[in-house]
């Protein structure tokens, strides 16, 4: 029997960390929805693809391919045998991604994919909407949120980390607040807490903390299954 962990949240909440985290302590496969459509913009970008054109975006979807691997548990994403990376991240995705994760042909494409990856095996996934609408009967829902400013901080030394530095504390406060905005506003699979999602504001806690949080909370739960 599997079980399903759903950690939806903003952008640069911390998600991608602890779930990285909470997988290993627990050693559950872990997705990064995110990266997907991500990398379904970066193809755009690199196609031109015409956003209006309904018949483009469904070749583009029938032309593309994901494939995940994990290189010491880390999600490497390849996009027809492209190994992407360091591509994910640029200023140019991070400008279209939440345009074209609110394509309602894109969701379905990606929301059918991630049910598929996650079928019958014990997994975390993070996201948006993977409690309240990839997995509504998920085992384990939590929602976790920070401060605006908080999580630029953290895009920031994320970004930095891997290599990217000529994106501005100013420019990523900016970026995640439209983002946010855009992604709350949808009428598409907003961002939204789901009812029986369990809420942690991770602003004043550090990552330990609220890696044992949710270690804690899916333990408690796993007894009970
Ligand atoms: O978590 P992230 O910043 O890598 O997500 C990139 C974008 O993808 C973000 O604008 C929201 C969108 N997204 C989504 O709509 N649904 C998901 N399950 C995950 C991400």
């Amino acid at each position: 029997m599997s079980f399903v962990v759903a950690i939806d949240g903003p952008a640069g909440s911390g998600k991608g960390t602890v779930t990285k985290l909470v997988g290993e302590k627990l050693g559950f496969v872990t997705f990064d929805t995110g990266a997907m459509y991500r990398a379904v913009s970066y193809y755009v970008l690199k196609n031109s693809i015409n956003l209006e054109d309904k018949n483009e975006i469904n070749k583009m979807l029938e032309d593309i391919d994901i494939k995940l691997e994990f290189e010491d548990r880390v999600q490497i994403l390849y996009l027809n045998t492209e190994r992407l990376v360091k591509e994910l991240r640029t200023k140019e995705v991070n400008e279209i991604v939440s345009q074209v994760s609110h394509i309602p042909e894109v969701r379905t494409a990606m929301v059918d994919f991630q049910r598929k990856l996650a079928n019958g095996i014990d997994v975390i996934l993070e996201g948006r909407d993977i409690g309240t609408n990839v997995f509504p009967n998920a085992d384990v829902k939590i929602y976790l949120d920070a401060s605006a400013e908080e999580r630029a901080n953290r895009r920031l030394k994320q970004n930095l980390e891997n290599g990217i530095d000529n994106i501005s504390y100013e420019d990523i406060l900016e970026n995640i607040k439209f983002r946010d905005n855009n992604d709350k506003a949808s009428s598409i699979a907003p961002l939204k807490q789901a009812e029986d999602a369990i809420y942690i504001d991770s602003s004043n806690l550090s990552i330990e903390e609220v890696v044992q949080k949710i270690v804690d909370i899916i333990e408690q739960k796993r007894k009970q299954k």
